[in-house]
């Protein structure tokens, strides 16, 4: 795992929704919009899972991820990839749960997807495009 320097983590607060690409084990990819998405340590990431559904089956087979995210007040855009861990009970699920009711009581949360964050890259435009940060 690597950790997320503060303006990775500050640019992932900040945008909603946020792409999230996905791959079956064939690497046949897809990507979802998803807003109920944030950064809870330097380390890791929080997806609710309320309609995922490819997205869900390609994570059972092929547990990675890669999101995109883009400030364009402050000029910054990171590739963030990821290894995941979906988790359908305990207190990870359950803090998730609290987070998605607490804005809408009437949103399924079928599980918590807990992204370990293992690369980050500028994903900005200029000389520093596609360079790794951690
Ligand atoms: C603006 C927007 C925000 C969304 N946010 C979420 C979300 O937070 N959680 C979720 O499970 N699905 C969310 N969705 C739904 C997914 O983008 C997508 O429709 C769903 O995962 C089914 O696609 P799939 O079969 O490729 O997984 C959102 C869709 C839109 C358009």
């Amino acid at each position: 795992m690597v950790k997320m320097p503060p303006d990775v983590q500050e640019t992932i607060n900040k945008q909603k929704p946020i792409p999230v690409a996905t791959a079956d084990s064939d690497g046949k990819p897809n990507v979802v919009f998803i807003t109920f998405l944030k950064v809870v340590d330097d380390e890791t990431i929080y997806i609710a899972d309320n309609f995922l559904n490819k997205t869900r089956a390609n994570l059972d087979e092929n547990p990675r991820v890669s999101i995109v995210t883009y400030d364009s007040e402050n000029k910054k855009s990171f590739q963030v990839k990821g290894r995941v861990e979906i988790m359908t009970d305990g207190p990870v699920y359950e803090e998730v749960v609290a987070w998605v009711h607490a804005k809408s009581k009437a949103m399924p949360v079928k599980s918590a997807v807990v992204i370990r964050v293992e690369e980050v890259y500028n994903a900005m435009h200029g000389p520093d495009a596609g360079k790794r940060i951690v």
